[in-house]
């Protein structure tokens, strides 16, 4: 039999992708403002970006970028372990193990190689790795490319944790979750899993990307909102691309395990390390996140705005409390129907269909942000109101 051609079945696999119209399609957007975005030459209202404090567009960020480029140039030309560790990562570095409650903190390039890396430093072949099924995918990627053995629990089912965790009592054991959960926005049960941990000797490792600057005392996120320290959950690990509005992601926890990561972390090792100016604005947004509280304050009372105005309308809301906000459709096309409805109406909110969350869940993805106002989310019940949502069958 002749070696089958790998670009051929790619193709294959796209195309059969486009005909059960579950196509991924790229949107070129040329300008921001506020919580505007421009877009195929119109301006649109978006609701579907993480920048949950509004920061992104702040002049002071961008004036800590601009100044810290000036000073050390764009790139940082190395990995860190080589000559690119600036002392701008090192004060980030410093910020946010102090904001986080945490001995220190390591910085990694993005989210996503934060999870691989730490998930495969630490677990090796034959250890457990216990994961929410709608944990995001680049910690189920992290337990695979350790080669551990990946048992996922139902969402939230702090029983079946229990389960998978006393059934392989003798291995080295990881416990992996969201803090809050990407794509519906509910909260894990941290103070429970971490007990389980506790009693059973896993570690906990939760990934904060949503829950920073959001929740908790200070905006120190989930684990914070929780009560939980450092020994409760050793491995925390957020993102500085969402609340933050910057670029980048980090692990904060003891110095053993900043220590190993940096010896072990293949995604922080073999690297180029952010840029020194990105590391500046970042530091900048984690002053701005936790002096500025009305931002937190503001996006809650939108939140309940939201809440409200969608309960009202019996549109299908899902039990979240943060600033994602999803609406369950089912369907996976009329998911598609309704953005493209929202969008005509100057509105951007993304469908979430397959592979994405699981079949028969197709939803819109609506985030909120402290740049939005009122008169916003009162423009998107307008429009959600129009669509019938209410009628429709999940
Ligand atoms: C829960 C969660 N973890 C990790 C990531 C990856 O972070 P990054 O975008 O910085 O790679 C994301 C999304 O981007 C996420 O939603």
């Amino acid at each position: 039999m002749p070696r089958p051609d790998l670009l051929e079945r790619l193709a294959v696999q796209t195309a059969e992708r486009a005909q059960a119209q579950l196509q991924r399609r790229l949107r070129t957007i040329s300008e921001t403002q506020g919580p505007y975005v421009q877009s195929g030459g119109r301006r649109l209202l978006a609701f579907c970006n993480n920048d949950y404090l509004g920061l992104a567009r702040d002049p002071r960020l961008v004036a800590a970028l601009k100044k810290a480029a000036d000073e050390s140039g764009v790139g940082s030309g190395s990995a860190h372990l080589i000559c690119g560790h600036h002392r701008e990562h090192a004060a980030l570095e410093e910020a946010l193990a102090e904001w986080t409650g945490r001995e220190r903190a390591l910085l990694f390039s993005t989210g996503y190689m934060a999870n691989l890396g730490t998930i495969q430093a630490l677990l090796q072949r034959g250890d457990l790795c216990v994961q929410d099924k709608l944990n995001h995918a680049c910690l189920l990627d992290g337990a695979q490319l350790a080669g551990a053995t990946l048992k996922r629990y139902p969402h939230a089912d702090v029983e079946a944790v229990a389960r998978q965790l006393c059934s392989e009592g003798d291995r080295c054991a990881l416990l992996a979750t969201d803090g809050v959960f990407s794509m519906d926005g509910d909260i894990a049960p941290l103070r429970e899993l971490a007990a389980l941990c506790s009693s059973e000797g896993a570690s906990l490792m939760v990934d904060d990307a949503h829950g920073l600057g959001v929740l908790g005392d200070d905006g120190a996120g989930s684990v914070t909102a929780a009560g939980l320290n450092q020994q409760e959950v050793p491995i925390l690990m957020a993102t500085l691309g969402k609340a933050l509005g910057c670029s980048g992601a980090f692990v904060a926890g003891s110095s053993a395990l900043i220590d190993g990561l940096t010896q072990f972390a293949r995604t922080y090792i073999y690297t180029t390390a952010m840029p020194p100016a990105l590391a500046s604005a970042a530091r900048c947004a984690v002053t701005l996140a936790r002096g500025e509280t009305w931002r937190k304050e503001k996006l809650q009372a939108l939140i309940r705005h939201f809440r409200r105005g969608a309960e009202q309308l019996g549109l299908p809301l899902m039990p979240s409390q943060t600033a994602i906000q999803p609406l369950m459709l089912g369907d996976a096309r009329r998911a598609m129907e309704a953005a493209q409805h929202l969008e005509a109406q100057g509105l951007l909110a993304v469908a979430i269909r397959p592979p994405t969350v699981p079949q028969g869940q197709a939803r819109l993805r609506i985030t909120l942000s402290a740049a939005h106002e009122e008169t916003h989310i009162d423009q998107l019940l307008l429009a959600l109101q129009s669509l019938r949502l209410a009628d429709a069958p999940v």
